[in-house]
């Protein structure tokens, strides 16, 4: 009898390790690595005998000109879905789409089914997790039973295959979730890594011989628990999150990996009673919280992908009683903050040493762009001299360790964005690019951190 080979799995990278250890040599994380039953001929690798019968023919580079831009695909109609894949979803590939549980995957996704299925395409939904009753109920909700969806409730990658291989080719397949597969040629339970890895390459596999456009579903936690998405990520043409906070209603779908565009595009959603609707001005959204101007507010003007996206970011600087003051940030970088604090303390005599701080970014927005520095050093000064900022003003520019204002991109798309939005004014950096400053605003320029501060306290 075979002895069954153990061997340990990386959960976030997926490096087999021959014995269980602490760390990972793959990736550096600690304490991801779990047993699995080893499968057979290696992942996706099938019987040794299967090989050699397979021939590939090289094809001259040549002959395949154009075929990036001119990627065959198939576009929703929903603005904010398509922008995020760069234009629709591309046939032949497949996408994962990752996020907390109950975020809004499977309702996005059905929206995006209806909407193609409308445009006639051929569009199966696959529900792992739910009935086909429940996923209908869903569609009810969404205004979209009457659109020609078929749905199918499967688990089992092979009977999953057999199903796909009924009638007319699918146009778009959408397997919802990942962690639910499992296929017959991997040994372990559904849901560990193996089997994950396995199920998705199966149907890669079959997106790239059919020419479907295939969207796997998977479930994020913040721990990382659920064996799977990352490994997957790997392995799919492209990677869109799902986020949002619990509270809001907004949702925010980010392109983190995409191999047919670009990958910082945003789509952002509002999620109510039937279903998400597209939001297609999102700094209103953002703003549309605001308080009157309190102390430790500046509006940030960002740039998300090709998009202006205003956002106010909230200080809070309180005498601290501990030893080591508090630093604690929400929806941007916490070194980045350190950073901007070290640069007011040490060029603008700021002290923030005896003060616990407190960053938000308003609305459960996360900002990756060091462009927002100056709105947080506004913010912070503002809040710790107990002094509102101007109601009208918005900030951008980057801050050296020098405590100079740097030139960041984009400065005309930022000015137009805050002009459609009323703002008045712009303190932002000399130099750079042409600004072209609207002509309702004024800007302030100030050439380093001092300058700014000395205006706002
Ligand atoms: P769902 O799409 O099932 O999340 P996921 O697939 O990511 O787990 O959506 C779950 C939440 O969305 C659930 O709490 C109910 C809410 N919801 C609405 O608010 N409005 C709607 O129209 C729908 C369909 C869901
Ligand atoms: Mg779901």
């Amino acid at each position: 009898m075979a002895r069954v080979k153990t061997q340990f799995v990386c959960t976030a990278c997926g490096t087999v390790h021959p014995r269980w250890g602490g760390k990972c040599d793959g990736c550096g994380e600690w304490n991801t690595l779990i047993e699995e039953g080893s499968q057979g001929g290696g992942v996706g690798g099938g019987p040794q005998a299967l090989r050699s019968v397979r021939k590939g023919k090289p094809v001259a580079l040549t002959t395949l000109s154009g075929e990036i831009e001119d990627a065959p695909r198939i576009a929703t109609g929903i603005a904010e879905l398509d922008r995020v894949t760069g234009g629709g979803f591309v046939r032949g590939s497949a996408l994962l789409v990752g996020g907390d549980p109950g975020i809004g995957k499977s309702t996005l996704l059905m929206q995006a089914a209806a909407a193609l299925a409308r445009r006639n395409n051929r569009v199966i939904y696959v529900s792992g997790e739910e009935a086909v009753a429940q996923v209908r109920l869903r569609a009810q909700r969404l205004g979209a039973a009457d659109s020609a969806v078929e749905l199918a409730a499967e688990t089992n990658v092979e009977d999953i295959l057999a199903t796909l291989e009924q009638g007319p080719r699918p146009d778009f397949v959408i397997l919802d979730s990942v962690q639910t597969l499992w296929t017959d040629l991997a040994e372990s339970a559904p849901g560990t890594v193996t089997q994950v890895r396995a199920s998705a390459q199966a149907m890669i596999r079959y997106a790239k011989s059919t020419g479907a456009a295939v969207v796997l579903v998977g479930h994020v936690t913040k721990e990382g628990q659920i064996a799977g998405p990352r490994v997957v990520e790997h392995m799919v043409d492209g990677v869109l999150y799902f986020e949002g906070e619990g509270g809001h209603q907004h949702r925010i779908l980010r392109t983190v990996k995409n191999r047919f565009g670009a990958t910082d595009e945003i789509g952002v959603f509002s999620m109510g009673d039937r279903g998400l609707s597209e939001v297609a001005n999102p700094s209103e959204l953002f703003l549309g919280e605001r308080s009157a101007s309190s102390p430790g507010a500046a509006v940030f003007a960002g740039i998300e992908g090709t998009r202006p996206v205003l956002v106010e970011i909230q200080a809070l600087v309180a005498p601290s009683p501990l030893g080591t003051p508090r630093r604690a940030v929400v929806g941007w970088d916490s070194s980045r903050l350190s950073m901007v604090l070290a640069v007011l303390e040490a060029h603008c005599g700021v002290r923030f040493s005896q003060h616990d701080v407190y960053l938000n970014v308003a609305g459960g927005y996360r900002i990756s762009e060091p462009a927002a520095d100056l709105a947080v050093a506004a913010a912070l000064v503002s809040s710790l001299v107990g002094l509102a900022l101007p109601a009208n003003s918005v900030y951008f520019g980057e801050i050296s360790l020098s405590g100079a204002v740097r030139p960041v991109g984009h400065a005309a798309q930022r000015l137009k964005e805050a002009e459609k939005l009323g703002f008045g004014q712009s303190v932002m950096p000399s130099g750079g690019e042409d600004a072209g400053m609207p002509s309702s605003m004024s800007a302030f320029q100030p050439k380093t951190l001092v300058e700014l501060v000395a205006r706002i306290a």
